[in-house]
């Protein structure tokens, strides 16, 4: 189906060009209880959608698109166990993670609640063990560090929930993160570390990705050496792995024991509440994980039970479909208020580009619009020092999501007012903006001449009408983060729905992996360079006459 050409998508053009040039100023003028119409509370986490671009009739006719492209439908399949995945024959069973009822999921027939909870079983053992000190490294002395080692989503979503969930961490464990293939990243890690107390997490899906498998064999000979023995003891006291290829780890050198199952049925992005999770249950404990389980448990009941209209995912994801492909937004910025959430914009980032960033749709065939925008962000008050200039000035739409918490996970009197003024005035600002005559009055008020005055006022008026969600959460534990990411993710998949395209395959980050591996030869020598490109075969050149390691 051509989403474009249905009624209900060209009656949103109609109305969009109706509505695009008004101002957040006129449709909070035109509405006294905009806020109360345009905002949604749901398990204690709080949506504000009132200084987004749109009003009632907007929400109306989007969920039309929604019911047109079968949002309920596809929802329905996702919890049904159907095999959603089409490109790779794959369910996509990734909430059967955070379903802590002892019933089957998806079905009796195809139920992988046994499965999940004997590893989460495990999880609890290892994790236990290691927390009260009775896992003992090689030289008998307890864990002190924890080293994940992974990428995409075997790192970004494990790196997320331990910073964020840092209050509950473990008073003397130390968690540390190697992703890049740099050794810039694992060399000077490894130079602080003590082997004899260090764990390492290997969390690879495929158990073959190159960045990964690289830098765990690095941390295997850093073992080995420190405890001058390859034994296969050694390394069973040192390193676990997380994957859904068990032999690989095997072949690594590890015993059934230290390896933890996922299955091919959850995606990378999507792995953080199964074992990939791993270094999150090491850091807050298996109770605190299974809170964080249940948060999204409870977005998972939200998205599944509630109406369309009252239903936080479907409006979110809504919200970004209106900026992007009605109001022309090409991209969209993420701006947590709270540092607990450091690691969110990068996490989103994959889980959104990597889900919906394709121009071909589930049929095979091109879409008929863009899918996802361009996502990207930073703590906000950071940026409000660095690039927040141009959301206020610089002329792009950039839809914002503001998210804040009441409380900090690290309070200290005097930071949190100040901290969340900040994030409230921002969000009003980007939208009403200071017109010409306001700034002219304030500029009158400090006393310039007519002069100075004519000088400086075009550079103090912002022409503000920048739309922006704000998410409100009373604070960031465990539960609270579990419901947050699940928001998103049910945001991300139902847009997907609508664009019409998979969500979960990236056959798109294929490609230069694939180009890596005939590069590398000539890199080191051991080949030629005929048959690259002029400027790949000049670029081996110039680095082989120097030393590439
Ligand atoms: O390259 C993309 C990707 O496959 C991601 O989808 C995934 O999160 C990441 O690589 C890591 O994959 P694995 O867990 O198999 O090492």
């Amino acid at each position: 189906m051509n989403i474009t050409q249905t009624p209900a998508w060209q009656a949103l053009n109609t109305h969009r060009d109706s509505v695009a040039y008004c101002h957040l100023r006129d449709w909070f003028a035109a509405d006294p209880d905009r806020f109360s119409h345009l905002s949604l509370e749901v398990e204690g986490l709080l949506a504000d959608f009132s200084r987004q671009r749109l009003n009632q009739q907007t929400f109306d006719l989007l969920l039309k698109v929604a019911e047109v492209a079968e949002v309920t439908g596809w929802r329905d399949r996702l919890f049904a166990g159907e095999k959603i995945n089409i490109s790779e024959h794959r369910a996509v069973l990734h909430p059967a993670l955070r379903h802590l009822e002892y019933e089957a999921y998806p079905s009796p027939e195809d139920n992988v609640q046994p499965d999940v909870l004997a590893v989460r079983d495990k999880m609890r053992l290892f994790t236990d063990s290691v927390r009260n000190g009775s896992w003992r490294g090689f030289s008998d002395e307890v864990i002190l560090d924890v080293v994940n080692i992974g990428i995409g989503g075997s790192d970004l979503g494990p790196r997320l929930a331990v910073h964020a969930l840092a209050a509950w961490r473990h008073p003397e464990l130390k968690f540390h993160f190697v992703s890049n293939l740099d050794s810039a990243d694992i060399a000077p890690l490894l130079d602080r570390l003590d082997p004899r107390t260090t764990l390492f997490v290997v969390v690879s899906k495929s158990f073959t990705t190159q960045e990964t498998m690289i830098n765990a064999m690095t941390a295997r000979d850093w073992v080995e050496e420190g405890a001058g023995s390859p034994a296969q003891d050694v390394l069973a006291r040192h390193f676990v792995a997380v994957t859904a290829e068990p032999g690989l780890a095997v072949e690594f050198g590890l015993p059934e024991s230290n390896i933890f199952r996922i299955w091919d049925w959850v995606g990378g992005r999507y792995s953080l509440w199964s074992a990939a999770g791993l270094a999150i249950a090491l850091a807050v404990g298996m109770d605190n994980f299974a809170a964080l389980l249940s948060g999204a448990g409870a977005m998972d009941r939200h998205f599944r039970e509630a109406p369309l209209a009252e239903n936080l995912p479907v409006l979110m994801a809504l919200v970004g479909i209106w900026n992007s492909n009605f109001l022309g937004a090409e991209t969209s910025a993420v701006l947590p208020y709270n540092e607990s959430l450091r690691y969110l914009p990068a996490f989103l980032q994959q889980l959104e580009m990597e889900s919906n960033g394709k121009t071909v749709g589930r049929d095979g065939q091109p879409l008929a619009c863009k899918a996802n925008p361009v996502v990207w962000g930073a703590i906000g008050s950071n940026g409000q020092h660095a690039f927040f200039q141009l959301l206020h000035q610089g002329g792009w739409l950039v839809p914002c999501d503001f998210i804040a918490t009441v409380e900090s996970n690290f309070p200290l009197p005097g930071h949190q007012a100040p901290l969340l003024a900040n994030c409230f005035a921002q969000a009003a600002a980007l939208a009403f903006g200071k017109t010409e005559a306001e700034a002219r009055s304030e500029l009158e008020a400090a006393g310039l001449s007519d002069e100075q005055l004519t000088a400086l006022l075009p550079h103090k008026v912002f022409t503000g009408n920048q739309p922006s969600t704000l998410l409100l959460l009373p604070k960031l534990d465990a539960r609270y983060l579990g419901l947050l990411l699940a928001l998103y993710e049910h945001k991300t998949f139902v847009q997907g729905v609508i664009w019409g395209v998979n969500s979960f395959d990236q056959w798109g980050v294929e490609i230069g992996k694939q180009l890596a591996g005939r590069l590398l030869p000539a890199l080191r020598g051991e080949g030629d360079v005929a048959g690259l490109d002029e400027s790949t075969a000049a670029l081996i050149k110039w680095c082989r006459a120097r030393k590439v390691l």
